[in-house]
């Protein structure tokens, strides 16, 4: 095994970027401890030279274009932290395996729509692409499952993915405000991504959940099936009413092979308040990862930021350092199979929350429809009401979407449900 420093050229000088070369000079001594070799960096490259980012820039080569620095001769590994599905990150990763090097990205947007092609093309050129930092930032999620429960068949996973849509969810119910309020309290505080919808419309979270999905499962990414939903609908009323019954709405996404094929979903959800995954606070990610023999492992931390994003590049550059050649996801691209979407998700307790008219015999109408649709109540509350409509709140027994949704049909006919019922799933965490 070669001693020789290990030579990074890195495109992207963001907060990641920025955070991954003060991780190598703080952190040089116990690095070249751990790996044997020294690692270094030879090149970079950023939209701006000038701008001040809390670094000494002046060792390193430059490069305008993120291309020619992934050709340099003076590069081992290509450290892509550009972002951004195609474009000059796609380019310069594609440039990178072209020209013979291992590339490391925290780029979960190339790798959710472009992982399949992007890992074929590095393992027939024999080389690796590692991406611990494109999923929940500093939690070792990736090598969690690749490595640590390898020789598991995963049976689910579950988790928050998107620290600002946590941030915004539990800041909602702290504060007592609304959506429209937190959002733009997070975006004033830099909590989001350049488009926000990134981030409020659950892409960022399906696309960590659709690589991790890959990995467990042994698929092809299939981003395109993950059901998506994003959190702009829901309301402080719904946070306080999940709540008086004992649960918190997360941003969830579940991945599960069922016998209807692979089911991906990244959507609001109520989940016990009392459990580890509804009492997760502010930007926290955490993830749990279930499998055949070794069960339940949950993981928490930081799902963004400076630190923890360095934090897992590292961990893949030392990786490569020390000689570990891991498949993209976990097995050989080319053996990864093509996901059948379920077509149905699997059943769960619904929420329900609706304003009934305050008329005789309403509430035993929308019971009888409940009934009449195979639909069990398994706990209601009616609360106080003014001269107006009754809020009322249910938690089904577990049931399908396709008879919840029979049953939204079915209110309608009985005319004592004034709007449409707010129908939330619940998981069991
Ligand atoms: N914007 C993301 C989050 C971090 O809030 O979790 C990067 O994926």
């Amino acid at each position: 095994m070669t001693t020789d420093p290990l030579r990074l050229g890195i495109a992207g000088l963001g907060t990641v970027g920025a955070g991954v070369l003060k991780m190598i000079h703080k952190n040089a001594a116990l690095i070249g401890l751990r790996t044997g070799r020294n690692i270094i960096v030879t090149a970079v490259s950023a939209q701006s030279r000038d701008k001040d980012r809390g670094v000494d820039l002046s060792g390193f080569a430059w490069e305008d274009d993120p291309v020619a620095l992934a050709k340099r001769n003076d590069v081992d590994v290509f450290v892509e932290l550009m972002g951004g599905s195609d474009g000059p990150a796609k380019d310069a990763t594609e440039a990178a395996i072209t020209a013979g090097k291992d590339v490391v990205t925290a780029n979960k947007a190339m790798l959710a729509i472009h992982g399949q092609s992007l890992a074929l093309a590095a393992e027939a050129a024999g080389r690796v692409i590692r991406f611990e930092a494109a999923v929940a930032g500093g939690i070792p999620v990736v090598k969690a499952l690749a490595e640590g429960l390898a020789g598991n068949e995963i049976t689910r996973i579950l988790g928050v993915m998107n620290g600002s849509c946590n941030y915004i969810l539990t800041r909602m119910e702290n504060a007592g405000l609304s959506y429209e309020e937190i959002f733009a309290e997070a975006e004033g505080l830099g909590y989001l991504e350049a488009d926000p919808n990134l981030d409020v419309g659950g892409i960022d979270a399906a696309h960590k959940l659709a690589i991790l999905a890959s990995i467990a499962f042994g698929t092809e990414i299939d981003f395109d099936k993950v059901v998506l939903e994003g959190i702009g609908a829901v309301t402080i009323e719904d946070i306080h009413a999940a709540a008086d019954m004992g649960y918190r709405i997360k941003l969830l996404g579940v991945a599960q092979m069922t016998g209807r094929g692979l089911e991906q979903r990244m959507t609001p959800c109520l989940v016990p308040a009392t459990s580890p995954l509804g009492q997760l606070e502010g930007g926290t990610n955490m993830v749990i990862l279930e499998g055949a023999d070794c069960g339940q492992i949950a993981l928490r931390g930081a799902g963004a930021g400076e630190g923890p994003t360095a934090s897992a590049v590292m961990s893949d550059v030392m990786d490569l350092a020390r000689g570990l050649r891991l498949s993209t996801f976990g097995q050989p691209a080319n053996t990864l199979v093509k996901t059948q979407p379920a077509t149905t998700a699997t059943p769960a307790p619904f929420y329900l929350r609706m304003q009934l008219l305050d008329k005789p015999g309403a509430l035993a109408k929308i019971a009888s429809v409940m009934g009449e649709a195979g639909v069990s109540v398994d706990r209601m509350r009616q609360y106080g009401h003014d001269a107006g409509n009754a809020p009322v709140l249910i938690v089904t027994h577990k049931t399908t979407r396709t008879a919840i949704d029979q049953v939204l049909v079915d209110f309608n006919q009985t005319q004592v449900v004034d709007g449409t019922p707010v129908v939330l799933r619940i998981e069991s965490a």
